[in-house]
């Protein structure tokens, strides 16, 4: 065993010993104690808080971020009560602290992982200086219904980049090294299958069968898993008949046995009372059994635990190895923390420059998360030298809250730069910029001021629309049944369009809304998500063409809200649609007999395709694809190979593209999907310049959960496509044969 891994194995030996030296010495009700997770956040420390603490029935509280505050919690916890065990303090430190970076969505866009990790090391430096410890995050919920507000807070559609990128998040956040005073511990959440909730209504049941679950829906929780994340989550909603809260299979036999799983689990906000209301159980007491024979091992606001475990024990209801077992997870992650050395805060122990380092990538995720959607007759990038006026109008142009988008608890509004102010800053001196708001809020339906919209654009060389979604509009519980531009926002794009001069929208919103409203109406669109503080510079630099844009949609865009859900790597059916096998609601034939439209899988009014398609996006370059070939045609099982393909740089500018690599297997014991991402690399390439793109994969990366719910490879034909989009046409072909 190599000296590291030596290393490695003592310090958790070491760490396991001081567990169980600490354990020993526990009552039960300070046993329990470890298991609630109390809500401070008041700036102020409430007598009955400051009594439990002392009482040692408080193992962490949440929502302080007062530095002062939180050391005094801890001091209390550590000099003032018998054991003096240090609190983990947590927060839903999502994407960004007090510097905002692009919502979740955004940042999946970029599809970098690096920067990602760096977003997150950012964020936990500045949330650590308030003495935080604990985030509620990374949010690695696969997501396919935009209807669902949380998709904001996702990393996407695909269970390969959402393990990637979440996999990036948690590691920028934890650090090299958990002890470190700037790391934070992780939370992957929320486990599991919560990103398929019915009809995209947040907390609704999530109907997943066991093979979907394993196969989609729990491939990020493996990968944060396997990465060592330091603790978990689970979902309000009841996954396949029983709350996540108290799914035994979920949380004890596939997390904790079957995966190893040696952090803890923590429920979401009151869910493990929640129980009772979905209907699983009668009351607290029998919520605080289910809950804790799950395997979830702390309380997250709710007194379920502290008021019924003591009667369970004694009533012989529970076994008190199950309070042992949650509480030495709890003390492990303690004791991983450095907390028992280390338990306070030093605020001014911070590097001072962090706060321009947060700001230098704020402003780098966000250029990479802006997805280039459409660029009719090359509209952008707009030249300042020969642009005289521009009309920049729109409700989100000047909201320096709005661009920050959901879940920024702590986000210093004070630090956006909006898009208005950085096209000021950028080209004012050279181009007459013109702004009018038109609409007091997005979901506006006064349209009093748009015969001046109209007419600003008619007087102006172009137009730039900032339009979309307010932050409220997305996040946790805020879904929309129609994902429309809300308002009178189409209207107004319509005004502006009369003008006749060319016009670019730039929407910000928390999810992929339905444009096929305006898309042909606009010359180009820009899709920046809720990009952050950093959003304006960043949109600013894309516009006028400093940077070119580099992001992928991380999730498809359907043409319209029924065809939901929708995604790429959907499963072929047994009557797949074509082209030629469609007919549009519009083009029936009023004698068209019942079988004469094509009986395929596709809607007679919407199609079969996305409006932009997962892995979408534009860049002011252009890029050409040749010559996919594999390493070889027959790959023995259990063997390593490699797929690459020639990318040249067919434009005038230098700019990165985000190659992807897709597979199918086209036969197996469980249908495969059409295609499912496998790799991905940004590639930056001078005008002219060409490279040969080589992934190296393990047939292991083909495996797939099979009736069984056993991983397996299985012989037979695969497909791979490189691309820049999962519509890559460029494809080769290889078998896996049985290893010889
Ligand atoms: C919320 C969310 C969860 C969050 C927690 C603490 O209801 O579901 O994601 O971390 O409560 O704020």
């Amino acid at each position: 065993m190599s000296s590291i891994l030596v290393e490695k194995a003592r310090g958790t030996e070491h760490v396991d010993q001081r567990v169980d030296a600490l354990l020993s010495r526990m009552s039960l009700e300070e046993k329990i104690g470890q298991m609630s997770l109390v809500n401070a956040g008041d700036s102020y420390i409430h007598d009955d808080l400051a009594q439990a603490l002392r009482a040692g029935r408080v193992g962490g509280v949440l929502n302080e971020v007062d530095a002062r505050i939180v050391n005094e919690l801890q001091r209390i916890a550590v000099e003032e009560s018998r054991l003096g065990i240090p609190l983990v303090i947590g927060r839903d430190v999502i994407h960004g602290f007090r510097t905002v970076m692009p919502i979740p969505l955004g940042q999946a866009a970029t599809w970098n992982p690096d920067l990602v990790q760096q977003a997150a090391r950012a964020a936990a430096r500045e949330a650590a200086a308030c003495g935080v410890n604990w985030t509620f995050a990374p949010m690695i919920d696969v997501c396919r219904d935009p209807r669902w507000g949380r998709i904001a807070e996702s990393l996407g559609e695909d269970p390969c980049l959402a393990s990637i990128l979440g996999v990036a998040m948690l590691q920028g956040f934890q650090g090299p090294n958990l002890g470190r005073p700037d790391a934070v511990a992780a939370c992957a959440k929320h486990f599991a299958g919560y990103g398929a909730v019915e009809g995209g209504r947040d907390y609704a049941a999530a109907n997943v069968p066991e093979n979907e679950l394993r196969n989609v829906h729990l491939r990020p929780f493996k990968a944060a898993v396997d990465a060592g994340v330091a603790t978990l989550m689970t979902s309000f909603s009841e996954v396949d008949g029983v709350p996540a809260t108290a799914n035994e299979r979920l949380v004890r036999r596939i997390l904790k046995d079957e995966w190893g799983f040696g952090g803890f689990v923590v429920s979401d906000w009151d869910s493990v009372r929640q129980l009772g209301i979905h209907g699983l159980t009668a009351d607290d007491r029998e919520s605080a059994r289910e809950a804790v024979t799950a395997g979830v091992d702390m309380e997250m606001h709710g007194d379920a635990y502290a008021a019924h475990l003591p009667s369970l024990l004694r009533a012989g209801e529970l076994d008190e190895s199950l309070i042992d077992s949650a509480v030495r997870r709890i003390l492990h992650v303690k004791f991983r923390l450095g907390l028992f050395e280390n338990p306070y805060t030093k605020p001014d122990a911070f590097p001072p420059g962090a706060r321009e380092e947060s700001l230098a990538i704020a402003r780098e995720a966000a250029l990479q998360s802006i997805v280039l959607l459409r660029n009719e007759h090359r509209v952008l990038p707009l030249s300042r030298e020969k642009l005289g006026s521009l009309a920049v109008i729109g409700p989100l142009a000047d909201a320096p809250d709005e661009q920050l988008g959901t879940w920024v608890f702590d986000g210093d509004p004070g630090l956006s730069v909006t898009p208005l102010q950085a096209i000021h800053a950028l080209v004012g001196e050279h181009v007459e910029v013109r702004y009018l708001r038109a609409m007091e809020t997005c979901r506006s339906r006064d349209t009093r001021a748009f015969d001046e919209a109209a007419a600003l654009a008619g007087r102006s060389d172009a137009t730039v629309l900032f339009l979309g979604e307010e932050a409220i509009l997305s996040g946790e519980a805020h879904c929309r049944a129609d994902i429309s531009l809300p308002g009178a926002q189409a209207e107004l794009v319509a005004r502006v369009r009369q003008a006749g001069k060319p016009v670019i929208a730039v929407i910000l919103a928390g999810r992929p809304l339905t444009l096929a409203n305006i898309a042909d109406q606009v010359d180009a669109i820009l899709y920046a998500w809720h990009p952050g503080t950093m959003g304006g510079p960043a949109i600013a630099d894309l516009l006028f063409g400093i940077e070119s844009p580099s992001g992928k949609l991380p999730v498809s865009f359907p043409r319209m809200v029924g065809q939901v859900p929708i995604y790429y790597s959907h499963k072929n059916t047994g009557k797949p649609p074509g082209p030629d096998s469609v007919v549009h609601i519009d083009d029936i034939d009023p004698k068209a007999r019942q079988l004469s439209l094509g009986m395929t899988s596709f809607h007679l009014d919407a199609g079969y395709t996305p409006l932009f398609a997962f892995g979408h996006g534009l860049s002011y370059a252009s890029f050409e694809y040749s010559s996919i070939r594999v390493s070889s045609g027959e790959i023995p099982r259990g063997q390593s190979f490699h797929v690459c393909a020639d990318l040249r740089n067919t434009g005038e500018v230098r700019a990165e593209e985000v190659v992807q690599l897709y597979v199918r297997d086209l036969v197996g014991s469980v249908t495969r999907p059409v295609r499912e991402l496998k790799a991905f690399r940004r590639v930056s390439l001078d005008p002219g310049e060409q490279v040969t793109v080589e992934f190296r994969l393990h047939t292991d990366d083909l495996a797939f959960y099979g009736r069984d719910m056993r991983l397996v490879v299985e012989p037979g034909e695969f497909h791979a496509w490189i691309g820049g989009s999962s519509e890559a046409g460029l494809r080769a072909a290889f078998r896996v044969v049985p290893p010889a």
